[in-house]
């Protein structure tokens, strides 16, 4: 955690603030290795203190050794950060401008003469760039959203519902280390496919249409994991199918295989954009290509057509085009990948099947 705050340090000089008051949980979680669900981080040059309630006070002092902990109680907030932030009048002191409510603000904050800066993107884009240990922590958690997804090409069945499906592959994360999913699993099937981010329901999944699993876990140190999977159970039903399939893989093996550092979020957008639209398909791909993943599992960089984020080694990147056709279905494949100096390593390797075969004698489906 020193090298972090060393890190922020440095950043804070850069922008010229005497002081960083820090409240978005895992901006938090990744400074001082609090993992409550209120606290507030105040780094100054020379100190690092926690603010935060009777209910973690003795948590705080276990899981933030080099943190002074303050216990601000409710109903005494305002009065507590006039005095924390006494020495600080006429400074320039950084609040998270993403993060802090309107409330918070006009309670305890704008009273004080304080020089305030808006920040946003100062602690995540520290994150951005992975030590060690959190690839260490990423990787373990794309190996078991891989193994999920294996788990998902043996249970699927046609008329298992997309529900029935999402609640077994939620179990697997479980049984096998998870602290839960990353997000709400995705199983979309036939026409409701075409929705990028559909929850599954009750319909039954039915041979020979598009069925879409997007998935991670979230591992008990807080990292994650994202990859997506289409297939069909058997063969499909349409030729689109095939068609709207290859132009999301070779999108996606053109973007990844170009990923390095230097990259902007847009230009790695249009990669895979550029392949999307040659198919045909330039309007049916209706989201960026990809986000960093780590403490969330949307973080910075973002791979999009705005984005001005430059890539750089030592980022966790998902590639994940799609094309969706209302009425029809859609196709995404998703990706994770850790940024080199000489190129972008895969860290999820989960089978690719288009197609999961039906034996039709035993009316099994195996791979
Ligand atoms: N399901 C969230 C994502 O892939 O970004
Ligand atoms: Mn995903
Ligand atoms: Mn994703």
């Amino acid at each position: 955690m020193s090298e972090r705050l060393t890190r922020l340090r440095a950043a804070s000089k850069a922008h010229e603030l005497d002081a960083c008051l820090i409240n978005e949980a895992n901006n938090r979680r990744y400074l001082s290795g609090f993992t409550g669900s209120n606290g507030w981080l105040f780094i100054t040059a020379d100190s690092a203190t926690l603010i935060t309630d009777g209910r973690y006070i003795e948590q705080a002092g276990r899981e933030c050794p080099g943190f002074a902990v303050i216990k601000i109680a409710r109903g005494e907030d305002v009065e507590g950060f006039r005095r924390l932030l006494e020495p600080f009048l006429h400074k320039r002191v950084a609040l998270e401008s993403d993060q802090v409510t309107l409330e918070q603000w006009r309670r305890w904050f704008q009273p004080l003469e304080v020089d305030w800066a808006f920040t946003t993107g100062l602690v995540a884009g520290l994150r951005s760039q992975k030590e060690a240990g959190e690839l260490a922590a990423i990787q373990a958690a794309a190996q078991l959203a891989d193994a999920t997804m294996a788990y998902a090409y043996t249970v699927a069945k046609p008329g298992m519902t997309e529900a029935e499906l999402a609640w077994r592959l939620e179990v697997y994360l479980h049984e096998h280390g998870a602290h839960g999913p990353a997000f709400e699993i995705i199983v979309a099937s036939g026409p409701n496919s075409a929705l990028p981010h559909a929850r599954p329901t009750e319909r039954p999944i039915q041979a020979g249409e598009p069925l879409t699993i997007d998935l991670g876990a979230r591992l008990p140190n807080g990292y994650h994991s994202d990859l997506t999977r289409t297939f069909c159970l058997g063969q499909p039903t349409s030729d689109t199918f095939h068609a709207v399939y290859q132009a999301v893989a070779a999108a996606h093996r053109h973007a990844a295989a170009h990923l390095r550092p230097g990259l902007t979020g847009a230009e790695a957008d249009r990669l895979a954009r550029a392949v999307i639209e040659q198919a045909g398909f330039g309007d049916k791909f209706v989201h960026s290509l990809g986000h960093g993943v780590g403490l969330a599992v949307h973080e910075q960089p973002s791979l999009g057509p705005q984005s001005q984020d430059v890539l750089q080694a030592g980022n966790v990147v998902t590639v994940e085009p799609g094309i969706y056709l209302p009425g029809w279905g859609g196709v995404r494949i998703e990706d994770l990948f850790f940024i080199r100096a000489d190129g972008a390593q895969w860290l999820s390797h989960a089978q690719e099947i288009a197609v999961q075969h039906h034996d039709a004698r035993t009316d099994h489906f195996h791979d």
